[in-house]
């Protein structure tokens, strides 16, 4: 008979800028499961990749001055050795610029028109970029997007539309009848409630003005919605519609679509209904897990905590690192990160639980058997009720590992790490040490510690790659004692060659000193630590595009007061072949800024120019002259490129920008 399967998908990743740590989140927990369902026996699929079409990625790259291509090809590189470096066992990795996954989405857009569940229309509504999502009037919160609360953009185009309307019976029945369909429940709930009871509307499933997508075959001034092309990714990485499709026939339909909460939309509404349309059956689950965020906000840098996965990694090591993300916060809910909270958790559950534990008991074998423990062992209080405890863990953690319950999990194997080294304070073995007639009894708590330990060891492989081979070797744990079914039998262990006590798994550290350490190594650590710096900088006042773009939340963001300028008069700066002199109406103000815009624009050229301003900077002296404020721009240093940024449309000078 062959293997079941299982099949696990992470969303695909918008390669946009740098991974941070919330990114590992998702891709972590998929890991451990994907593990977790290999040692059962299961044969898994489990796929992850990047998401690169759309007009937030054709911006970025443009302000990059490369193209799209360039652009996605060198951060998607990135994202791959992130993966490596986490131990993360994907299967596929599928990048939505694959040729075979763009000629399967341009069969299924065609599929859906040949069949009338695409027709042409015109679009009329918002977008909201960074979502890379449409939104009528009356959803819009306070004229913002309402999952991440930026800026929308009128959009009016020609578009293909999909009849998302006609599913809306079926999806509720989906999701009524199968209460397990969407996890946790409070977001079955929420898309019962707030989109699909409320009544759907046909979707917009085209876009004509970019053309950063996949082509629609039959009219070609389209690319196709990047959604419908980005979800699709799930089945055209097994060959659906290929030429091979034996990985779509064994493992869809998807065991698990694991997702961000933000996105669980897309997955249980748009994404079942193509499948309706398409005649595919649906995912049996999709799980929409929380935020990890900082304090008061999404993942920013600005509270001195670093967010760089690469860098967490390399300090504490990978194991402590995966340990952290699905230990601390309940799957599902939105949790708060900050390396206090990490290095706490490193300290007490890793160095003290676990590590303490495994040299201790390592050491003491080592002391008291010259290695190996004898055969010869007694019984004795408190053996049946640590053995109770621990031989009931496996079943407890695959209870709550189905469920996809990584901190629970965690926390009931921890329970089990907290027994035992309870049991070693009953027991004390020093004491016994000190009668040679205790040796059987002091053998028997030995082999007791020893058996705790290769159980734990055993369950832990799912979250830590690294960890159990390390207590393998230094325990002499046998191969055929560390097999996952092994897990569950206590006594199985029956050690052959001597302990080799090794290196301290999980170091203490300390906390103080690292948290300055931390801090000095972020570069947007708190105001103060870098006042100097920023005195110093008002010589070039022209907006630069990052480089590794830095994540800030949106409260960040809200600082920066752009408004709608108009060039009133402009001269050059005395003295300066680079800076021009500007005069500026905002609203019913004028600002006098300073630009260091000469090489690139004449001042007569300037005159009249609608631009933006960033009219909240503080006040700056440039050749002696004051400057109220910068103008934004876009520059490639190595290129030599820059350009203004303008606005399209008459708008009034003063408003904001946002
Ligand atoms: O949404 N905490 O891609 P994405 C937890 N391309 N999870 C986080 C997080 C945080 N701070 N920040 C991001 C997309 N994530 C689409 C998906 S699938 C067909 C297309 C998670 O790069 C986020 O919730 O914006 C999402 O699940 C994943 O990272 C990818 O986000
Ligand atoms: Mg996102």
């Amino acid at each position: 008979m062959s293997k079941k399967t299982f099949y696990i998908t992470t969303p695909i990743y918008y390669p946009s800028g740098k991974l941070h740590i919330g990114h590992s989140y998702t891709t972590v927990a998929a890991d451990a499961m994907a593990r977790y369902k290999r040692l059962q026996g299961y044969d898994v699929m489990f796929l992850t990749g990047t998401d690169e079409h759309g007009q937030k990625i054709q911006r970025v790259a443009a302000e990059n001055g490369v193209t799209p291509k360039e652009y996605v090809d060198k951060i998607v590189a990135g994202i791959k050795d992130l993966w490596s470096l986490m131990k993360i066992t994907y299967d596929k990795f599928i990048r939505t610029t694959d040729k075979e996954h763009i000629e399967t989405v341009q069969k299924i857009f065609k599929t859906l028109y040949d069949q009338g569940d695409i027709y042409k229309s015109e679009y009329e509504g918002w977008y909201c970029t960074p979502c890379e999502s449409f939104w009528t009037e009356t959803q819009l919160v306070d004229g913002k997007c309402p999952d991440c609360g930026r800026g929308v953009e009128k959009t009016r185009e020609e578009s293909y539309f999909f009849r998302l309307s006609k599913y809306q019976d079926r999806l509720i029945q989906l999701l009524e009848e199968n209460p397990d369909f969407i996890q946790p429940a409070s977001r079955r709930n929420e898309m019962l409630n707030n989109f699909l009871r409320p009544g759907l509307e046909d979707l917009c499933v085209s876009r004509t003005s970019f053309n950063w997508g996949v082509p629609v075959t039959f009219d070609s001034k389209h690319v196709v919605y990047v959604w419908i092309d980005a979800l699709s990714n799930y089945i055209t990485a097994l060959g659906y519609l290929g030429e091979d499709d034996s990985k779509f026939k064994k493992y869809w339909p998807a065991d698990v679509h694991l997702v961000g909460k933000e996105i669980v939309r897309f997955h249980t509404i748009i994404w079942p209904a193509m499948l309706m349309a398409l005649n595919v059956p649906i995912p049996k689950q999709v799980f929409g897990h929380g935020w990890l965020v900082l304090e008061g906000g999404k993942m920013s840098k600005s509270k001195g905590n670093v967010v760089d996965p690469v860098v967490l990694v390399e300090k504490y090591g990978l194991d402590a690192i995966r340990y952290f993300l699905l230990r601390e916060v309940p799957f599902g809910s939105d949790g708060v990160f900050s390396n206090e909270a990490l290095i706490s958790r490193i300290n007490s559950d890793l160095a003290n639980d676990l590590g303490n534990l495994v040299s201790r008991t390592v050491a003491m074998i080592q002391k008291y058997f010259g290695g190996v423990i004898p055969k010869e062992r007694a019984a004795g209080d408190y053996d049946e009720d640590l053995k109770a405890v621990v031989s009931q863990i496996k079943g407890k953690t695959e209870e709550l590992m189905d469920k996809l319950q990584f901190s629970t999990a965690l926390a009931e194997i921890w329970k089990a790490i907290s027994r035992t080294n309870k049991y070693i304070d009953e027991t004390m073995p020093w004491a016994l040490a000190k009668d040679e007639q205790n040796k059987p009894r002091l053998a028997q708590v030995m082999y007791n510690l020893a058996e705790s330990i290769r159980i734990v060891s055993i369950l832990i492989q799912p979250f830590m790659p690294e960890t159990p081979e390390k207590i393998w070797r230094q325990l002499a744990v046998p191969e055929s004692q560390r097999t996952w079914e092994s897990a569950g039998v206590w006594g199985a262990y029956d050690p052959v060659s001597p302990v080799a006590p090794g290196e301290i798994i999980f170091p203490r550290i300390d906390m103080a000193k690292e948290l300055e350490a931390l801090s000095a190594l972020d570069n947007s650590a708190p105001a103060q630590a870098k006042a100097p710096a920023q005195e110093k900088k008002a010589e070039a006042p022209k907006a630069e595009a990052p480089e590794g773009i830095a994540l800030i939340g949106i409260e960040d963001f809200a600082k920066v007061d752009l408004r709608v300028v108009k060039v009133l008069a402009c001269e050059k700066v005395e003295k300066s072949d680079k800076l021009l002199k500007l005069k500026l109406q905002c609203g019913d103000e004028e600002r006098q800024v300073v630009s260091g815009i000469a090489q690139y624009y004449s001042p007569e050229e300037m005159v009249g120019k609608t631009l933006i301003l960033v009219a909240n900077l503080k006040p700056a002296k440039l050749r002696g002259i004051e400057s109220q404020g910068m103008i934004l721009a876009a520059s490639d240093k190595e290129s030599g490129k820059l350009t203004l940024v303008t606005i399209e449309g008459e708008i009034p000078t003063g408003t904001k920008v946002s």
